[in-house]
């Protein structure tokens, strides 16, 4: 087993102010990576829109970051609607004049192979997992743009790259995931907004834990799968999309970084 995460990883102290002055959105902001991105964001300085479908998750996010002397805010949505995507982001920029960040990050993972998985479950997967990226992303380029830039950052997956056997619609709507990454990059690259992804492997959260209770297997189990000797925790994750999305990654556009433990060349 390789030691526990260091204090390196969630540290903020040379990195205190990369955020400050700067509106970002987090969706899925109530579940365990967004939760972490959302934090890391708002400790560095940012005003933090904290979107979720689950209201609830989402004002304990908000309250724990303002508790501790930061800016956050709820946008309780559901991504799957179109026009609550444009409004969010119309909002956003109503209240602050700008949008300096958007981490799409909110996604669900149906299980299943092709004759295993329902046509609701294969629709719902692009509902949630791909389509608002376009919504979210048309809503906010043009307000990024105009200001001479701004950072986008996609939460795709190792399974973006390295499809697992029997989830076959989180595969592929993770693998569209990337592809939009790169398109979005390659076309607007030359009006300053950047555009990454991350691939993260085995993070322990919420949508993990569900599933190891539904099947019976354990941390220790996962943790076996990885070279590194551990899952990764959503804070590892956070510092990774923090950095895509801050001013000390300028160069960095159409970029997927995969954040695994070496499960990915395993
Ligand atoms: N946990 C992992 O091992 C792992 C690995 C690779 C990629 N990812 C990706 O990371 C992202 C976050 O995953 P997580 O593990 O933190 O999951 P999570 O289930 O803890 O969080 C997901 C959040 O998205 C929100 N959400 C779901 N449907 C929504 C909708 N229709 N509208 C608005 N919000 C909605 C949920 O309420 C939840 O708060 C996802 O895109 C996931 O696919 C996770």
């Amino acid at each position: 087993m390789t030691d526990s995460p260091t204090a390196a990883a969630t540290s903020t102290a040379s990195t205190a102010s990369r955020f400050r002055e700067k509106v970002c959105v987090v969706t899925g902001a109530g579940g365990g990576i967004g939760s972490a991105i959302a934090r890391r964001l708002a400790r560095e300085g940012a005003t933090v829109v904290v979107c979720d479908v689950d209201g609830a998750t989402a004002d304990t996010v908000a309250s724990e970051i303002t508790g501790e002397g930061g800016r956050a805010e709820v946008a309780q949505f559901d991504l799957a609607d179109a026009s609550a995507c444009h409004q969010a982001v119309d909002d956003v920029v109503a209240r602050h004049g700008h949008l300096d960040v958007l981490v799409n990050n909110a996604g669900v993972n149906r299980r299943g192979d092709l004759l295993a998985l329902s046509a609701e479950d294969w629709e719902t997967s692009f509902a949630i997992n791909v389509h608002p990226l376009f919504h979210l992303c048309r809503a906010a380029l043009p307000h990024m743009a105009s200001r001479g830039g701004g950072a986008i950052v996609n939460t795709a997956s190792q399974w973006s790259l390295q499809p697992a056997p029997g989830h076959i619609a989180y595969n592929v709507t993770k693998a569209a995931v990337v592809a939009f990454t790169r398109s979005l990059a390659r076309d607007h690259a030359h009006q300053g907004v950047r555009v990454n992804a991350v691939c993260p492997g085995e993070i322990l959260t919420p949508m993990v834990e569900a599933h190891l209770a539904r099947t019976g297997r354990t941390v220790a189990d996962l943790d076996a799968l990885v070279p590194f000797g551990r899952v990764g925790t959503p804070e590892e994750v956070a510092a990774l999309v923090a950095f895509l999305a801050s001013d000390e990654a300028p160069y960095m556009c159409g970029s997927v970084v995969e954040i695994t433990g070496a499960q990915a060349v395993a």
